[in-house]
């Protein structure tokens, strides 16, 4: 089982994927795959999400399907049986934590305090979500809990878009960034594949830079 660190270090931008119409999700998913991005983050915000999951799960052995939004033991358990290989949460709960720990896939989970980083890292997680990246502080405060915890990963994710993530990206302490704006919502409403693998192209493209 891949834990959670590998998983960010699959690439540098993990879409957050919002997948309202089932039909979509495969050629949504497909021209992610098409830009070399293929770490998928399908967040559980919709009813057809858990659909979407097993789908991309079966139909496409080289994406790395995950769930987001994952919020307690419970939506846990049914991306474990929808087959995500992940699953990344907004924030913590005891509950999550320890449900993580037995789970046969990695929880990567959100944290975006402190002490919340403290409950996850002595829960045995070192590989988090920093959330709600921007809100929470940002590059400062990612820079200043890389002093006391140098052996925690972050994909910090939540108001992070083109005009910043190279600057998240350049941290010591940053694996990869997440965010929506790879998944351009006019590109997706018009069924745009082109325009979603231009825009996750450039994204991957300029990571590199
Ligand atoms: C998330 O769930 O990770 C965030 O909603 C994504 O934030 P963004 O839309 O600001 O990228």
């Amino acid at each position: 089982m891949r834990q959670g660190v590998d998983i960010l270090a699959l690439g540098p931008v993990v879409p957050v994927i919002v997948i309202d119409d089932l039909e979509q999700a495969l050629p949504l998913a497909r021209a992610l795959l098409a830009a070399d991005v293929k770490v998928l983050e399908v967040t559980l915000r919709t009813p057809v999400a858990l659909d979407a999951i097993r789908l991309l799960a079966q139909e496409l052995p080289d994406a790395v399907v995950g769930a987001g939004t994952v919020a307690n033991a419970e939506q846990l358990q049914q991306v474990i049986d929808a087959g995500a290989q992940f699953a990344i949460s907004p924030g913590i709960t005891a509950d999550l934590l320890r449900a993580g720990q037995q789970a046969p896939l990695p929880l990567i989970p959100g944290v975006g305090s402190v002490s919340e980083l403290m409950q996850a890292l002595e829960a045995g997680y070192s590989a988090l979500k920093f959330f709600p990246a921007e809100a929470a502080g940002g590059i400062p405060m990612l820079k200043a809990m890389a002093g006391p915890f140098p052996q925690v990963k972050f994909c910090p994710t939540g108001g992070i878009g083109a005009h910043n993530y190279h600057d998240y990206l350049a941290l010591t302490n940053v694996s990869c960034v997440g965010g929506s704006w790879i998944v351009p919502t006019a590109a997706v409403n018009a069924n745009d594949w082109g325009a979603v693998t231009e825009v996750a192209r450039q994204a991957v493209a300029n990571a590199k830079r």
